[in-house]
């Protein structure tokens, strides 16, 4: 496989150690969390729906955050802690085994997708995640700095930027729009940083070349920030490209192809660009 020098260039720029895959919707496999884990994926997504209307007590109220693409396809046995959190913490306080461990030098990072509406459902998501935070597991800003836990929640969809800002300590962050880190602030007297948001994303059809992909990724760079790009192709080459680029996570769905891929790449471009610093 042959790239150009820049492409290796970039590549090194890209800043996380686990693999660069992002597992998008998981929940629509029969073992959501594990089909990622299992392939050492330290990077997953879950869409959650708040459903005010019925009438639960708040001890349960994590129960009612119910994991599913669209509210028709709703099953209520499947929540947000049965799922994903409790597994989590299970795996993270070692009752539970995993092929991968999840841990402050191995990460998760979890996705979690605001479907309903995202001030009403920030609370719940919120209490939700008490159990890990307790525990000392999630990723915290506070007092002006961040620290790093076995658990990085990051708030897409509808998630409120506003509450997300005002949390203090703040264990839910903010994936942000890749476009408009330069054009906007995140609030009054703030910039963007991985503080706010650890992640930015955008949809791959707002994106007009790969030049300008490229540019978005450097620009999130500048600021601390990880790049995702969604609603990609699922072809080998696309994800080679987003690699070259040096762009964080890519966002697929089938998990044991895009694996392959990455082994593939890492085997290849890894070693290309040690022998590239070797001769400085
Ligand atoms: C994950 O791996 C475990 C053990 O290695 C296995 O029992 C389980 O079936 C796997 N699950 C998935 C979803 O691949
Ligand atoms: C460990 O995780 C399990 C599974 O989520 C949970 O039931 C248990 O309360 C946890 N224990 C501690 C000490 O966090």
């Amino acid at each position: 496989m042959l790239l150009p020098l820049l492409s290796l260039a970039a590549f090194a720029s890209t800043s996380i150690a686990v693999k660069p895959i992002h597992s998008h919707n998981d929940y629509t496999r029969a073992v959501p969390l594990w089909t990622a884990l299992n392939l050492s994926i330290m990077s997953v997504e879950a869409d959650v729906w708040w459903q005010s209307s019925q009438l639960f007590v708040r001890a349960v109220l994590a129960f009612l955050l119910l994991v599913a693409h669209t509210s028709g396809e709703i099953d209520k046995t499947k929540t947000l802690n049965s799922l994903y959190l409790a597994n989590i913490l299970g795996i993270i306080n070692g009752t539970i085994s995993s092929p991968t461990p999840i841990s402050v030098a191995n990460p998760l990072q979890l996705l979690i997708d605001f479907k309903s509406d995202g001030p009403t459902t920030y609370q719940p998501v919120h209490d939700a995640l008490q159990a890990l935070r307790a525990g000392g597991h999630l990723t915290t800003y506070s007092n002006s700095k961040l620290t790093q836990g076995a658990v990085t929640v990051v708030g897409t969809g509808n998630t409120p930027l506003a509450s997300v800002i005002a949390a203090d300590p703040r264990d839910i962050f903010f994936d942000s729009d890749i476009r408009h880190l330069y054009s906007t602030k995140p609030g009054v007297g703030l910039e963007w940083g991985p503080e706010i948001s650890p992640l930015a994303s955008v949809d791959w059809s707002s994106v007009s070349s790969t030049a300008q992909m490229q540019e978005l990724v450097r620009n999130a760079h500048d600021f601390g920030i990880r790049t995702r790009f969604w609603d990609t192709p699922s072809s080998v080459s696309t994800w080679n490209t987003f690699w070259a680029a040096g762009s964080d996570w890519v966002n697929a769905d089938d998990l044991l192809a895009v694996s392959n891929a990455w082994g593939i790449f890492d085997s290849t471009v890894g070693p290309a660009l040690k022998a590239l610093e070797a001769e400085g």
